[in-house]
């Protein structure tokens, strides 16, 4: 047994999120952690929402209500549509809780003792009709490096490169299109050069290990090359206060500084739930912890290296040295899973031009399993995928409604006309012990493929499984067998069957829990093998405003291999499990865009 850290990307508050998102860093956490837990290890999921920056500050603005009010909004609205896809958070939180606003602030003082924040004057961008603080994503150009038109004031998302919005050539205010003007501002910038070195030796060990993606390993190595020092303050007025700063209420610290260390604190604020405040250091002090970091790729330069950096700074273990502070020498990340970009009929998604499918519209239409299936089997793991209606339709219907429920109906249909229980087996012929034997294999390949993030192979395999099974229903021909002598055979077809639906429903339900429950349920059992996420409503744990929170309790989940089926189980006639859907679905959701 081992203990896993699940360490999920937060969403930012400033809007509802579309099935990209879910697609990059929801759905697949959400399947490993619950193999990892199903394989015996002990897991920790965490994430919550991204309150701070500028994007949720543009977007109150333009609705003229407070960043908070915003902030409490969308928080909730992205709380709901991660309980509804049945993402198995031990917590789910926010930025803005007092424990955050505190473990973030321990970390920035022990990283500048440690003497790896240094203080720097600095050119800032405001916008010279407002006066106001012009952040750097909100600023556009050229990038100087590569030559591209529209990077962004902290970020080149043509060459990767990190950037800072005075090396942008002829730079422009994406808010309103005037040219910013630079003004002179102090900041305290991470000295990532000082903490160059561990990084690299750090990384080298990882790419030793050869578990993480090839191209998410040469994006990580690349960018240490050209490795600067970089403000994690901004002047701004929404954010955690800079600590020393504290009369200057228009300096926050940035925005991905305290996110990242949401990892952290949300583990802090799970233990000081549980009741054992220092359960966190099991997954945090033990060296022999693992830690996945799950997200899309436009944030693996914050988990490859600024946030290892905050790490290393803060345990004193780059060039000058240093001590931990309270929270001990700290794990660094094991893995940084990151997954590219899904796009919707072939173009970015882009919520200002339409080019969006929420999840709650998703949620609202579909099954959560249909779009579950549908990420896990086509969704962007290794490469760009494409999300349109029209596969999503032959999906659904070709492979989740005609194969696996399809298998799992016409067995509990025949055992519930011939038995009405899960018949007793009599001698097993070399047909039975062969589809018994695929079944086995396919928990250690299974399981393979899902702990190396290998998901689609995984999904893929259980699907050519459960395609052998209806073939082994097609060769044994079970439906035939109406004879008085035949039903001892039936009765041996039927128990096969139902035993392999009942593994591969195993095997199914990280990628599927919402139906793998309905579908335990179908062949007799308590329909509570996938456990499910709930909404909690909480208080502030040191004096801030409620909040709602996603927890649960997932330990009761069955260990993953074969269990044996109850003889005798009643098994009643089936409702479909899954919703086919209409081919004018796909009419209708284009028009629907088109609006
Ligand atoms: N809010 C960021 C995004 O949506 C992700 C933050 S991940 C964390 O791209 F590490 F900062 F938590
Ligand atoms: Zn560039």
């Amino acid at each position: 047994m081992t203990t896993v850290l699940s360490a999920v990307a937060w969403p930012y508050a400033n809007g509802p999120r579309h099935i990209g998102h879910v697609a990059g860093f929801g759905v697949p956490s959400d399947v490993f952690s619950r193999y990892m837990r199903m394989a015996g290890h002990r897991v920790l999921m965490v994430s919550g929402t991204d309150e701070h920056g500028t994007p949720i500050l543009v977007a109150a603005d333009a609705e003229g209500v407070s960043a908070r009010e915003l902030a409490d909004r969308n928080n909730r609205v992205i709380v709901e549509d991660l309980v509804e896809l049945g993402l198995s958070y031990d917590l789910f939180t926010r930025t803005t809780t007092v424990n955050h606003y505190e473990v973030v602030r321990e970390m920035f003082r022990t990283v500048r003792d440690n003497g790896y924040m240094i203080e720097q004057r600095t050119h800032g961008a405001i916008s010279p009709s407002t006066g106001r603080t012009l952040p750097d994503r909100y600023i556009e150009g050229t990038c100087p490096l590569c030559g591209a038109a529209g990077a962004r004031g902290d970020q080149c998302d043509v060459c990767g490169n990190q950037l800072d919005p005075t090396d942008l050539i002829d730079p422009v205010s994406k808010i309103n299109g005037e040219t910013p003007e630079f003004i002179e501002t102090d900041h305290y910038f991470l000295d990532l050069p000082a903490l160059a070195e561990a990084l690299g030796e750090w990384l080298k060990d990882r790419e030793e290990s050869g578990s993480w993606r090839p191209n998410v390993i040469r994006f990580s190595t690349n960018i240490l090359k050209d490795i600067k020092p970089r403000a994690m303050t901004r002047d701004i007025d929404w954010g955690i206060p800079v600590p020393g700063w504290e009369d200057q209420p228009t300096k926050r610290l940035y925005v991905w500084f305290d996110a990242v260390i949401g990892y952290l604190s949300a583990s802090i604020e799970w233990a000081r739930r549980s009741g054992d405040p220092e359960a966190w250091r099991e997954w945090w002090n033990n060296p022999e912890a693992l830690s996945y970091y799950f997200m899309g790729k436009d944030n693996i330069v914050f988990h490859s290296q600024i946030w290892p950096a905050e790490i290393l700074g803060y345990n004193g273990e780059g060039e000058r040295g240093g001590e931990p502070g309270t929270f001990g020498e700290l794990n660094l990340p094991t893995e940084v899973v990151s997954s590219e970009f899904l796009t919707m009929e072939g173009k970015k998604f882009a919520s200002s031009r339409g080019i969006v499918i929420y999840v709650r519209d998703m949620l609202s239409r579909y099954q959560p399993d249909a779009l579950r299936y549908f990420i896990s089997a086509a969704g962007p793991e290794t490469q760009d995928a494409d999300f349109t209606w029209s596969e999503f339709v032959r999906r659904t219907n070709g492979e989740l409604v005609s194969g696996w429920g399809n298998l799992v109906n016409r067995t509990a249909a025949m055992i519930a006309k011939n038995f009405g229980e899960i018949p007793e087996p009599g001698e097993l012929q070399d047909v039975d012990e062969a589809l018994r034997a695929q079944v086995a294999t396919a928990f250690d390949t299974v399981g393979d493929l899902i702990r190396t993030h290998h998901q689609k192979s995984a999904i893929q395999e259980v699907m050519r499984v459960v395609a052998e099974a209806n073939r082994y229903v097609s060769e044994t021909q079970p439906f035939k067998l109406k004879a008085p002598e035949e039903r001892a055979r039936l009765a041996t077809i039927l128990h096969t069957l139902a035993q392999a639906v009942s593994d591969l429903n195993v095997m199914m339900s990280p990628f599927l829990p919402h139906s793998a429950n309905a579908v335990d349920a179908v062949l007799g059992g308590s329909g509570d093998i996938a456990p499910l996420p709930r909404i909690e409503e909480v208080e502030d744990l040191d004096g801030g405003p409620g909040y709602p929170i996603i927890t649960g309790d997932y330990d009761n989940v069955p260990a993953w291999g074969p269990r044996p089926v109850t003889v005798g189980a009643p098994i009643a006639k089936p409702t479909p499990i899954f919703a086919k859907l209409d081919t004018s679905v796909v009419d209708e959701e284009l028009a629907r865009a088109e609006a």
